[in-house]
C-alpha cells in the first residue's frame, strides 16, 4: 500500500548540488545551513549527503540542532548561527559547536563555562539589522576579548546579507562596509575565517565568498531568486507525494470539499488524495495548484482540508492506489516548489520547512 504523504529526498542531488556550490565558492569553502531540519529535508541525512558533496562545514540555528547532528554521528566543523540563552549556550559548548558572538558580556558568560576552547565568531550587522553589532567598534573590541582569552578561540568573522536575492546595490553596500572590518581583522589572527554569503551572494557576487560561504535553499536543489533551479545547475532534491485513494464521479452541481468551494459544471471524476494542510499543503492552495497523476498536471479543486484534498481528474481513467505528485517530477511533467511560493505569495523556504513532522521523510540515493 503506498504511504498516505511522504516526503521522498533523493540524497545524490543534495550532494550533487553541495559539489555544485563547491565549485562556485571555491577556493572558499562550503558550510552546508542544515537548520530547520534541513530545511524540511532531513538534517542528519541531508548534512551527510553534503558532506559527501563537499561541504567542510555544517550550520544551524540552534543548539539542539547542534546536539542532533553530533549525535546522528556527525563530526567536523558545526556553526550555530542563532542567539543562545544560558541553557542553550552550555548545550552549544558540550556539542562541540562553534558559536557566535557581538558582545563582551556573552563573551564573559562563555569563558565562565568549564567546557575550554570553544570557537567564537564575531557577528558585524552590515544591514540586516538582527543579530550582531552594528558598531564595527564593538564587534572589533569583541574580537579582541575571545582572541585575549585561552579558554576561548577567535575562529571567525562574520555578517549576514539582507537583500542578495533581490537587491545587488544594498547587498554591495553590505559588503562595502564588512570588507574593511573584516580584513582588518583578518590581518592581526590570520587563522580566522571569514564568511558572510548566503546561497543567492554565493550564485551571484564573488567578492562576497572569502574564506567560507554559507548555502542553504541550493544545497537542497531550490533557487533563491525563485526561478527554476536548473538555470544554477541546481537538482530538487525533495518530491511531496500521496496517492489516489478514492475516485468518484461527479455530475454537474456536485460539490468537493469543506464550503462547497468546487461545483461541478460538467460531469467529471474527483480524485481523493489523503494529504492536507496538516501535512503542509497550504489552504492558501485551495482552488490553486496543480498534482500531478499519471504524468498529467489535474488541478487540485476545493478547500484544502486537515487531511485530505481532492482533485479534478475530468474523464481520466484513474484507478485508485496511483501515486500523485504534489512537488516533483513524473512523467515529462514537474511542479517545484517555486511554484508552489508563486501561488502562496511566499518562498520556496516556507514551503519546505512547511511540510509538517506527520510526513516521513524517505531518503533515497
Ligand atoms: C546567518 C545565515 N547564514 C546563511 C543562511 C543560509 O541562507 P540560504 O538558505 O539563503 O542560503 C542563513 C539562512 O537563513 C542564515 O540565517
Amino acid at each position: 500500500m503506498p504511504l498516505r504523504a511522504l516526503a521522498r529526498v533523493d540524497l545524490g542531488a543534495i550532494e550533487r548540488n553541495a559539489r555544485t556550490l563547491a565549485a562556485v565558492a571555491g577556493p572558499a569553502a562550503l558550510c552546508a545551513v542544515v537548520k530547520a531540519d534541513g530545511y524540511g529535508h532531513g538534517m542528519v541525512p541531508a548534512a551527510r549527503a553534503a558532506r559527501a558533496g563537499g561541504a567542510s562545514w555544517l550550520a544551524v540555528a540552534t543548539a539542539e540542532e547542534a546536539r542532533g547532528l553530533r549525535e546522528g554521528g556527525l563530526d567536523g566543523p558545526v556553526l550555530v548561527m542563532g542567539a543562545l540563552s544560558e541553557e542553550e549556550l552550555a548545550v552549544a559548548v558540550a556539542a562541540r559547536a562553534d558559536v557566535v558572538a557581538w558582545r563582551e558580556c556573552f563573551v564573559e558568560r562563555l569563558a565562565a563555562l568549564p567546557a575550554a576552547g570553544t570557537a567564537v565568531h564575531v557577528k558585524l550587522d552590515t544591514g540586516m539589522g538582527r543579530l550582531g553589532t552594528r558598531d564595527a567598534g564593538e564587534a572589533t573590541r569583541v574580537a579582541e576579548a575571545i582572541a585575549a582569552r585561552g579558554e576561548l578561540r577567535l575562529a571567525g568573522a562574520m555578517t549576514h546579507f539582507a537583500t542578495s536575492d533581490d537587491d545587488p546595490a544594498f547587498l554591495a553596500e553590505q559588503l562595502e562596509a564588512f570588507t574593511p572590518w573584516a580584513r582588518a581583522i583578518k590581518a592581526a589572527h590570520p587563522e580566522i575565517l571569514v564568511h558572510a554569503a548566503n546561497s543567492a551572494a554565493t550564485l551571484r557576487e564573488p567578492a562576497s565568498h572569502f574564506d567560507l560561504v554559507r548555502c542553504g535553499i541550493a544545497v537542497y536543489g531550490m533557487d533563491p531568486f525563485q526561478e527554476d533551479p536548473a538555470a544554477q545547475g541546481l537538482e530538487p532534491a525533495l518530491a511531496l507525494v500521496s496517492y489516489v485513494a478514492e475516485v468518484k464521479d461527479a455530475e454537474p452541481g456536485q460539490s468537493a470539499g469543506y464550503g462547497r468551494r468546487f461545483v461541478a459544471e460538467r460531469p467529471t471524476r474527483i480524485g481523493t488524495l489523503p494529504i492536507g494542510y496538516a501535512d503542509g499543503v497550504r489552504r492558501g492552495l485551495t482552488n490553486n495548484a496543480d498534482v500531478l497523476v499519471e504524468g498529467r498536471r489535474v488541478p487540485l479543486v476545493g478547500t484544502v482540508s486537515m487531511d485530505n484534498i481532492t482533485v479534478d481528474l475530468g474523464d481520466a481513467d484513474v484507478a485508485p492506489g496511483a501515486e500523485a505528485i504534489l512537488i516533483g517530477a513524473q512523467g515529462g511533467e514537474r511542479i517545484l516548489a517555486e511554484e508552489w511560493a508563486r501561488r502562496l505569495d511566499t518562498i520556496n523556504y516556507e514551503v519546505t520547512c512547511g511540510i509538517s513532522a506527520r510526513v516521513p521523510r524517505v531518503h533515497g540515493p
